[in-house]
């Protein structure tokens, strides 16, 4: 329109950070920690070891993870006034909207650990933060069903107590099940760190302004909810739900191909994978192994099999490189564990938390300056007030 700038297309913008933590080929599909492959950190680790790595760079020793994981269990409990900050909610709040206001709140809350110029504020930041997200997780799950909040047991270890918290009761002693508690586990680790993402991005921005740790993590957990990306495996398991059976994957395969239907394929494709996620292809093998052990047999699964089939034979999603994505079979997992679609993105946060926080810390930690993204203007060149009279 008359009076619009135009830019030239050639602007270019090198706009990157640079970190140690993790590393992704796209093209490859491959995923390093610290330079761990995700498969073997998945087949060999558990969730707290791989906190240790990403937060410290290397492997912990026995000793160092026996000290990690008794200095994550000092900091699982919440102060007690948190616990009152959930009446403020409605029951049927979504659990991701309890989660963004309960840990922006602890920013109110632990002052003693929120001067980032000192790193000892800023371990203690990071451990407060890997050991309540599991407690606040479950509170908001329990608060949704009107459950008393279950104290965390730290004789279980970290996923298991977040099971407790989640499923237990004051009535009756936990029974929590080895196998449910190893899946959960890996769920965690898979989802722990993936570079630059939007949510990691996110609060990396917040946190360049010195922000409050915890109102940044809060920032990052809302950045996740969106189902363009963390929210994506509540989406996953809706869009297999409505499909409902494998007769009618061709449908929702042509809806998503037509550029005039707003519907996507949830989990699949990605901003940097045009090759299979690595952690798609755990979470499938783990998604066999989970409902073969509980004994469960899911049509969804079989479902979510013959739409991937189907769709790593159509031209539309080979040309576009879309494989499935971190989220695609994970919802199915969730779901056989007895986790609710709605804290299927929750989840998601608790596990992504060390991610968020050993980038919040990297970058704390070294030279850097508040971010501040570019833009290329296409609004109106200057122009003169017109008054209300002659409008
Ligand atoms: C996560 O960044 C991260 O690392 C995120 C994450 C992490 O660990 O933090 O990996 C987690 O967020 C995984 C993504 C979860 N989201 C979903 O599964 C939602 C469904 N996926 C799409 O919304 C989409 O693939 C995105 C949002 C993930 C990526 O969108 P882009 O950047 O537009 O993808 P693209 O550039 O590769 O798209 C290429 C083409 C486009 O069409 P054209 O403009 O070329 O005609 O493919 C189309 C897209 O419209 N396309 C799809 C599609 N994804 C992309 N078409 C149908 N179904 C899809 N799922």
């Amino acid at each position: 329109a008359e009076g619009y700038f135009t830019f030239d297309p050639g602007f270019t913008s090198t706009a990157a950070c640079e970190s140690q933590i993790t590393f992704i080929d796209g093209a490859n599909g491959v995923l390093l920690h610290r330079g761990y492959p995700i498969e073997q950190l998945a087949e060999h680790s558990d969730y707290l070891e791989t906190c240790y790595l990403l937060l410290y760079g290397e492997l912990p020793t026995a000793e160092q993870k026996t000290e990690f994981v008794r200095t994550v269990h000092q900091h699982t409990m919440v102060h007690e006034q948190i616990r009152t900050f959930f009446n403020g909610f409605r029951r049927d709040a979504h659990p991701m909207a309890i989660m963004c206001g309960v840990v922006g709140a602890l920013s109110a809350f632990y002052h003693d650990s929120t001067d980032i110029s000192d790193q000892n504020h800023r371990t203690v930041a990071a451990y407060r933060l890997i050991a309540k997200m599991p407690t606040i997780a479950a509170m908001s799950y329990k608060f949704s069903i009107g459950q008393p909040f279950m104290y965390p047991d730290n004789s279980l270890d970290y996923s298991a107590n977040f099971l407790h918290m989640m499923f237990g009761n004051p009535c009756e002693p936990s029974n929590i099940s080895p196998v449910i508690a190893r899946a959960m586990d890996k769920i965690f680790l898979l989802h722990a760190d993936h570079e630059q993402n939007a949510s990691t991005s996110t609060v990396r921005l917040a946190g360049s302004s010195q922000a409050n740790p915890f109102a940044c993590i809060a920032a990052g957990i809302a950045a996740l909810w969106g189902p363009s990306h963390g929210g994506a495996n509540e989406a996953v398991v809706k869009m297999l739900e409505e499909i409902g059976d494998v007769s009618n994957i061709d449908e929702y395969i042509a809806r998503a191909k037509d550029k005039d239907d707003p519907f996507r394929l949830m989990g699949f494709g990605h901003r940097v994978y045009k090759n299979f996620d690595p952690r798609a292809k755990v979470m499938k093998q783990a998604a066999d192994e989970v409902l073969a052990e509980l004994g469960i047999n899911d049509p969804m699964l079989d479902i979510a099999k013959r739409l991937e089939e189907i769709a790593l034979e159509d031209a539309y999603f080979v040309d576009k490189k879309l494989y499935p994505n971190v989220d695609f079979y994970s919802g199915i997992i969730l779901k056989a564990l007895g986790i609710p679609t709605t804290m299927f993105t929750v989840i998601f946060a608790v596990g992504r938390t060390v991610g968020w926080i050993a980038h919040w810390n990297e970058m704390i930690s070294g030279s850097y300056r508040i971010g501040r993204p570019r833009q290329l203007y296409t609004g109106y060149s200057e122009r003169d007030f017109v008054t209300i009279d002659k409008r």
